[in-house]
């Protein structure tokens, strides 16, 4: 074995699967490994991988491929597939040419040994859950959590912020997603140990903390006669000292409950930000997809949190061209997008996923054409909405948690060294570009707006 060897990681899902990422990169620097930042240049390559659409598994396919061609000319290459993909596939993914080592989101505790083991071994090496549906036995959630608190310190490469993972899975089986079959049952950590870590991260510095689960408003962990939920744990990590802002992504409606408004509406630390997909406005399709809720409530839901949160920014995810989905389904779904003035909505083509409850009993009938019209369309009324209350903004002072250099130079040039163009978000997480110091970098400052667009405010230092 080098002396050195050298790490690349590249990403290609959600942040549950960019914790993961980033606590294995952790471990394995404790470990002896350098991380670098290209592909060429490593001597391990790890792909953390995502299957909620089609296209994310495509684009690790090709990138697999190229690395074949790679693997020929340097076949000391290790190339390990991880994440939600190295789950759904397991020892198909293994006889790919190019995989040396394929492990699942159960098993990133593993990994550095994994590693160890191709390297002396020179053969493929897969470590997935047997079956995802069965809660992990004690030892292996003990040793996930013993993991999580141990590399947590690098938990994310945006200076000032981290990310804390409240509970694995997802027991929602909504009929389109494969999460369920990847990520395992729902299953919420201990909140002493939650705190415990919140409380290193914000010792080291850390202002922003975002708490991470694929339903969080159904966190819930009993203990000594009480039942802890979300709510109350936002209460912890505010009484938290070096905390400043506090996020939890992502909210299921059919969950959320007055509780967390109230905590939301009290808390001074935690964002007036609420995540909260709708996926449609057609209760047919919400019926179809086993959301549980109609678009009334969702609607109801929100007005109740712009009451009890003044200023609050909710932001969805719509799929469009879900099975059956008709023009009447459609309409509805921009009806909602309408009456609802999201800060901002991620859409998605429909995208059979193997072994849901869709991809087995309902065909993917609305055509890719239709899918891309609907796509087109609903972020453009979603887009007019932005652009219209982004200028409320407009002569403001907001205060933003700046992230770094901007990477996109949008309207201000950086006018020299000194006072270069930087990104931040307020806490409504709204971006805001501006220009000054790189020395502002994981702190706050207060920006002027001076313009604005659907997607990004622009400023100047106040
Ligand atoms: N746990 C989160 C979402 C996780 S997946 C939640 O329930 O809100 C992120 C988004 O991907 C989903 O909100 C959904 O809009 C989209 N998605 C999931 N499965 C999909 C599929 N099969 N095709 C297209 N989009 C999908
Ligand atoms: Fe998927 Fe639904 Fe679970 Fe979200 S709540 S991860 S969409 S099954
Ligand atoms: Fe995330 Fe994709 Fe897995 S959305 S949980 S990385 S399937």
């Amino acid at each position: 074995m080098k002396m050195v060897m050298k790490l690349h990681i590249k990403n290609f899902g959600c942040q549950m699967n960019k914790l993961d990422s980033s606590l294995v990169c952790s471990a394995l620097v404790e470990r002896g490994f350098e991380l670098v930042e290209t592909s060429e240049d490593a001597d391990v390559i790890l792909m953390n991988t995502c299957s909620v659409r089609q296209h994310a598994e495509e684009r690790v396919l090709s990138h697999l491929g190229r690395l074949k061609h790679e693997k020929k000319s340097r076949p000391e290459l290790v190339v390990g597939v991880i994440g939600c993909m190295a789950q759904r596939m397991g020892a198909e993914l293994a006889e790919h040419e190019a995989v040396d080592l394929v492990a699942g989101p159960g098993q990133i505790a593993q990994i550095p040994d994994l590693i160890e083991e191709v390297l002396a071994s020179k053969g493929t090496v897969v470590a997935v859950s047997e079956d995802i549906r069965v809660k992990g036995s004690d030892v292996e959630r003990v040793g996930l959590d013993e993991f999580e608190m141990a590399y947590d310190s690098d938990a994310n490469h945006i200076p000032g912020q981290a990310f804390v993972r409240v509970m694995r899975g997802c027991n929602n089986f909504c009929t389109y997603c494969i999460v369920p079959y990847v990520r395992g049952p729902e299953v919420s950590r201990k909140p002493a140990d939650i705190i415990k870590q919140i409380r290193k991260l914000a010792d080291g510095g850390v202002k922003q903390i975002t708490l991470l689960g694929q339903t969080i408003d159904a966190y819930e962990y009993a203990e000594g006669g009480k039942i802890y939920r979300l709510g109350d744990l936002l209460e912890e990590t505010s009484e938290i000292e070096g905390v400043e802002w506090i996020r939890f992504i992502t909210s299921h409606p059919g969950k959320f409950d007055a509780g967390i408004l109230e905590a939301m509406a009290s808390l001074k630390k935690v964002t007036p930000y609420l995540h909260i997909p709708a996926q449609s406005g057609s209760d047919r399709i919400l019926k179809a997809m086993n959301r549980r809720y109609t678009a009334e409530h969702y609607l109801s839901l929100i007005e109740k949190a712009r009451q009890m949160v003044p200023g609050i920014s909710i932001v969805s995810d719509f799929i469009v061209g879900f099975p059956g989905e008709t023009e009447e389904d459609f309409e509805a779904t921009v009806e909602l997008v309408r009456k609802a003035r999201f800060k901002n909505s991620f859409v998605f083509k429909y995208s059979p996923r193997v072994g849901t409850h869709c991809e087995k009993k309902l065909a993917d009938d609305v055509s890719d054409e239709v899918k891309k019209e609907r796509n087109i369309e609903l972020l453009a009324v979603q887009n007019a909405i932005s652009e219209e209350d982004n200028l409320k903004y407009l002569g403001a002072t907001v205060k933003v948690l700046v992230e770094g250099l901007s990477k996109k130079p949008h309207l201000n040039k950086a006018e020299n060294d000194d006072n270069p163009q930087l990104v931040g978000r307020t806490a409504t997480d709204h971006i805001v570009v501006f220009n000054g110091p790189e020395r502002l970098r994981a702190s706050f400052a207060d920006v002027k707006v001076i313009k604005t667009s659907a997607l990004t405010l622009f400023g100047e230092i106040d």
